[in-house]
Parts: structure tokens; C-alpha cells; sequence
């Protein structure tokens, strides 16, 4: 999950006394991998739950534990890490460090760095649910937030204390992608985006069907890129192996006969739509309800086919259809169908891809087609390709002011 927005981001990341603590070994080394510099600095009660050595070899930094240490020349760890930071994110964040935040106490190194901050401060509570819902902890919460400091989650669930309730944190992988959005930028803020992902599968009996091979990740990759850059997401999923990603609102479906009626239904309430899906063009005029059985004879079944409805034609002919996106896979061509299959559609962007060259993969290398003309993107992962795409979109949209 490679993502360009953490690449080279300087991050100082906070530990404070919590079981959550070996969460924190693995949400370093996403961030690591993804480009960011990572400087652990922990309370005395977080060395209890993990070793500093742990989480130095997993930063590849030394870890800072106390205001009085020899290694800062000034003797000002606080100032000297605070000003090198893009964020300070506080990972587990305990009720007393939230507690201790919110009245502006500064009496170890990570809360006197937090106190003389320049940079945006994130916290990840993570706390037994009874702590999570005291009233101390709430008003606690709800003045950080009013000070500006971002907090994510916490997550409801199983806790290590046996207990069931709000109060756990976010797994690595989600704090991860919370911290992505945080540096993207947010191009589509208050923006809706409803998007079509993966294949389609349409039945011939109850065993068999017709499908594709969309693998879904192009869909999935710009459903991420749009939550992070700061739009509500609302993905409609084929039959796909992928997890959702964080924040994005999923529906799935099996047939295109689904996929239409879910974005039929949706679609009042967005404001883009893109149709990532490759949707079957036809299915089979009514599947069998029982498995068909080969015959003695060795005669074989034949079927008819239906049309299946093309859902971005659809949207497009609404009388107040969205900013319309489609998507085409062809095996050759690209430049003669891109821009007959865009017209065909009535839509303002196409983006084209030579199909069976991209499907499964984690690369693609797309052309945008419009109106005026058409602009070739370098090849790129999926992911860094969907953030590129977004904001391209971004660029195209009408005036915000002109939407309700
Ligand atoms: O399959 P085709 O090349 O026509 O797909 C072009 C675009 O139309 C894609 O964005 C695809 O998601 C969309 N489409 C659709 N419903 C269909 C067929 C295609 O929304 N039945």
C-alpha cells in the first residue's frame, strides 16, 4: 500500500502507557515502508508494554524517552524533535496523556513536545470502553478537538481486558491510512463520489457463471485515493477478493442487473460517479434454478443472452446526472475507441487502458480522453495512478459553489 503522500514526511511518532503498544511496532513499519521518517519517542509507562529497542530497530532511529537526555547537544529535545516534524501522532494515546493534552501539562518529554508544537498533532486514543466513556475523558476529547488536534477513532470491539465496547484502537492498517488522508491533499473535500468497481458475475445456473477477469484493485485503488483526499466514498463492488478500504462505504453485488439498481439508487445523492466496473455486456435470459446435468446423448445447452444495462449510460442520460467518469478496457486501438466510446457514452472524461495488458496487475498506464483532446499519464502503480487521477478529476469539476 504504497503511498506517495507519506513519502518523505518527517513523523514523530508518540507512545504512551496501553496494551496497544504492540500495535505500534507494526503501524511503524507501514509507515517506514511508505517513505516516512519515523521518530519514536515514548513515555516511561509505554517502555513497560515495549522496548525502546524494539521500536528502535523497527524505526531504524533512536528512541527518546526522557527530557534530560545526553544525545540532544542543547539539552532541548523538546523543541529540537518538534520542530523537525510534518505531525506529531500520539499511538496508543492513553485516557491520562489526553487528560494531561487538554490542560496543556507539560511534565515529561512527549508532552512537552506536544505543548511547544508547531506541526499538527493526531492522537489514537486507545482505552478500556468504561475510560472511553467517562465524562472526564469526553470533555477531554471534545476540547482537543476544539484546540484542533485530530483524533482518530477509537474503534468499537473486543478489548484486552475481556470487555466489548468503544474505546479499542484502530488497527495499524487503518491509523495508517487515517494518517495518509491527513497529508493528502484534499482535493474533493465535501465532495460524493459513488464508483463502480470490479467484474460482474452472471449466472447460467446455480453453480456456474459468466465473469471477467477486472480484479478490481484500479476501482478499489481510486476509492481509497477519493476518501483520502477528502470526498464521502460509496464503492459498489463486484465479486472481488480485495479489502475495503478505510472509510469507503461498500455495497456488493453479483450480477450488473445488482451493480444498476444499487447505483440507481445511490446516485441522487452524489456528485461524481465513476464507473470503474467492467459490467457484463450481456447475461443469460433466465439461469436454470437447479445445476444443468450433462446428457446421456452428450447434447450440449444452449443459451440466450439478454443486454445487460450500461449503468454509466444510464447515469449519464439522468437529468441531473453527476460528473460522469467511464473507464475503458481495449485490447487495441485505445486512441480510435477511447474517444468514440467517451462520445458514445455522452460523458466528460474517459480513461482508457489497454485491458488485457492491465487486469490483475499492480500497474496500469492510462490515456485521458475528453472533449478537447487526449493527455497520455506515464505508467504507475494503481495506487499513486488513482491519487493522480483524482485530482485530475478534481481539476475538471464544476464550481463547488454551484453544487447543493
Ligand atoms: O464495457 P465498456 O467498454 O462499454 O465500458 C465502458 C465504461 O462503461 C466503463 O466505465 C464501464 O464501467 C461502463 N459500463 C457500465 N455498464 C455496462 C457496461 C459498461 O457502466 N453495462
Amino acid at each position: 500500500m504504497a503511498t506517495a503522500e507519506l513519502a518523505g514526511k518527517h513523523l514523530v511518532l508518540g507512545m504512551t502507557g496501553g496494551i496497544a503498544c504492540y500495535k505500534i511496532a507494526e503501524l511503524t513499519r507501514l509507515l517506514v515502508k511508505a517513505g516516512a521518517t519515523v521518530q519514536v519517542v515514548m513515555t516511561e509507562a509505554a517502555t513497560q508494554f515495549i522496548t525502546p529497542v524494539t521500536m528502535q530497530a523497527l524505526s531504524g532511529r533512536p528512541v527518546y524517552t526522557s527530557q534530560w537526555d545526553a544525545r540532544v547537544p542543547n539539552n532541548m529535545a523538546h523543541i529540537d524533535l518538534s520542530r523537525e516534524a510534518d505531525a506529531i501522532v500520539i499511538a496508543p494515546a492513553s485516557t491520562d496523556f489526553l487528560a494531561k493534552l487538554a490542560h496543556g501539562v507539560a511534565d515529561d518529554l512527549l508532552t512537552t513536545l506536544c505543548v511547544a508544537r508547531e506541526c499538527p498533532l493526531l492522537v489514537v486514543p486507545a482505552m478500556n470502553r468504561q475510560m472511553w466513556a467517562n465524562p472526564a475523558t469526553q470533555r477531554n476529547v471534545a476540547q482537543l478537538r476544539a484546540d484542533g488536534v485530530e483524533t482518530l477513532g477509537p474503534d468499537s470491539g473486543p478489548q484486552a481486558c475481556g470487555e466489548v465496547g468503544d474505546g479499542r484502537m484502530l488497527e495499524p492498517e487503518a491509523v495508517y491510512e487515517a494518517i495518509a488522508s491527513f497529508f493528502a491533499p484534499q482535493v474533493l473535500a465535501g465532495r460524493r463520489v459513488l464508483l463502480t468497481a470490479g467484474p460482474t458475475f452472471e449466472p447460467i445456473d446455480p453453480v456456474r457463471g459468466i465473469t471477467n477477469r477486472s480484479s478490481g484493485k484500479m476501482g478499489f485503488a481510486l476509492a481509497r485515493a477519493a476518501q483520502q483526499a477528502g470526498a464521502d466514498v460509496h464503492l459498489v463492488a463486484g465479486p472481488v477478493a480485495l479489502d475495503t478500504p478505510w472509510g469507503v462505504f461498500r455495497e456488493d453485488v453479483q450480477t450488473a442487473q445488482q451493480m444498476h439498481d444499487a447505483v440507481m439508487r445511490a446516485v441522487p445523492d452524489y456528485d461524481i460517479f465513476i464507473a470503474v466496473a467492467a459490467v457484463a455486456d450481456w447475461r443469460v435470459d433466465h439461469a436454470s434454478d437447479h445445476k444443468i446435468k450433462k446428457t446421456a446423448d452428450h447434447r450440449l445447452p444452449s443459451f440466450t443472452f439478454v443486454e445487460n444495462p450500461d449503468i454509466l449510460a444510464a447515469v449519464a442520460r439522468l437529468p441531473h446526472p453527476p460528473f460522469c467518469v467511464g473507464f475503458a478496457a481495449e485490447s487495441g486501438d485505445l486512441d480510435v475507441h477511447g474517444e468514440e466510446k467517451r462520445a458514445r457514452k455522452n460523458v466528460p472524461l474517459l480513461i482508457g487502458n489497454l485491458g488485457p495488458l492491465t487486469f490483475g496487475r499492480d500497474d496500469n498506464e492510462v490515456v485521458l480522453f475528453e472533449a478537447s483532446g487526449h493527455t497520455k499519464l506515464p505508467r504507475a502503480d494503481k495506487q499513486a495512478l488513482a491519487s493522480t487521477l483524482i485530482a485530475e478529476i478534481a481539476k475538471r469539476l464544476p464550481d463547488t459553489s454551484l453544487i447543493s
